[in-house]
């Protein structure tokens, strides 16, 4: 069962947004690795709100469009410019409505963490691709050996309270993968493909705080709350709480964390 987005559309613009001109550099980074041209047929598995899939507005004429969540997708009408609509379809990563060989470019940004059945996926993907075409997996990463931000702790002390409650931080969530395992590049190898790591954008996020950090956990904000029991989320929403007020130091201070678009791209 696929992680349920449509609880996060009120906020996930807000919360998960980049700033001006960090897409239009993964667009450029994409199209300069893969050799992809305006002709090109895009295939964007998990196309959420469209962050991603509204840059590529100036370059590409067939660009498609997959989500399982409906209210994600509604959000892509207000980013839509002059007469451009990509074609979106309500799917799931592993079952594609689309015909063998019909895309040049298939990629999922932030995506593949979320798929349990990821080697499915890829399956799926490498199905639709045409000849010379490329899978682009990317996750956002911070880069090799950079600190841990402040709020990292926010997280340490969230994982802290719910196993103090009997409860792992993320029961009940699908696990899939990161691309810093080894086993995604193994499987394209595996299945007769090249796969090669690339950093493709470096840029900061937006600014957070110890405490917009907490009022995320504690607004169930993140898809590893979605699963929790209420009960359990609001007893530990009000343990972090207290943690922030008495023992947090600089609560309030803000820092922007160094991040990578980094993509495994495979080719079959
Ligand atoms: C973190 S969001 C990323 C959205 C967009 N790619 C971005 O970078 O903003 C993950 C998206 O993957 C979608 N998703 C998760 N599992 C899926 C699946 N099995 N099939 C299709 N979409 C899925 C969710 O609905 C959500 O819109």
């Amino acid at each position: 069962m696929p992680v349920y987005y449509d609880q996060a559309i009120s906020f996930y613009d807000a919360t998960r947004g980049y700033r001006d001109g960090v897409v239009d550099r993964y667009r450029e980074a994409l199209l300069g690795h893969t050799g992809a041209h305006a002709s090109a047929r895009f295939l964007e598995v998990g196309i959420g709100s469209g962050l991603i899939a509204q840059a590529f507005y100036p370059v590409a004429r067939h660009y498609v469009g997959i989500d399982y969540s409906l209210g994600m997708m509604r959000l892509i009408r207000g980013k839509l410019e002059g007469d451009w609509r990509p074609l979106l379809a309500q799917a799931d990563a592993r079952y594609l409505p689309f015909v063998a060989g019909s895309f040049d470019i298939v990629h999922a940004v932030r995506v593949f963490h979320h798929l349990p059945a990821w080697r499915d996926c890829i399956d799926e993907a490498r199905r639709l691709l045409r000849s010379g075409g490329a899978l682009v997996i990317v996750e956002m990463i911070p880069p090799d050996g950079a600190d841990r931000p402040p709020w990292g702790i926010v997280q340490d002390k969230w994982d802290e309270i719910l196993r103090g409650l009997g409860v792992s931080s993320d029961e009940g969530v699908d696990q899939g993968i990161w691309l810093t395992d080894d086993a995604v590049r193994q499987y394209i190898e595996a299945t007769g493909g090249s796969a090669d790591v690339i950093d493709l954008v470096r840029y900061l996020e937006k600014p957070v705080s110890p405490r917009i950090m907490v009022e995320r956990r504690v607004a169930g904000m993140f898809s590893s709350d979605w699963r929790l029991p209420e009960a359990v989320h609001r007893e530990a929403s009000r343990a972090l709480r207290d943690w922030l007020e008495r023992d947090c130091e600089a609560p309030d201070d803000l820092v922007e964390r160094e991040m990578l678009f980094r993509a495994v791209i495979a080719r079959w």
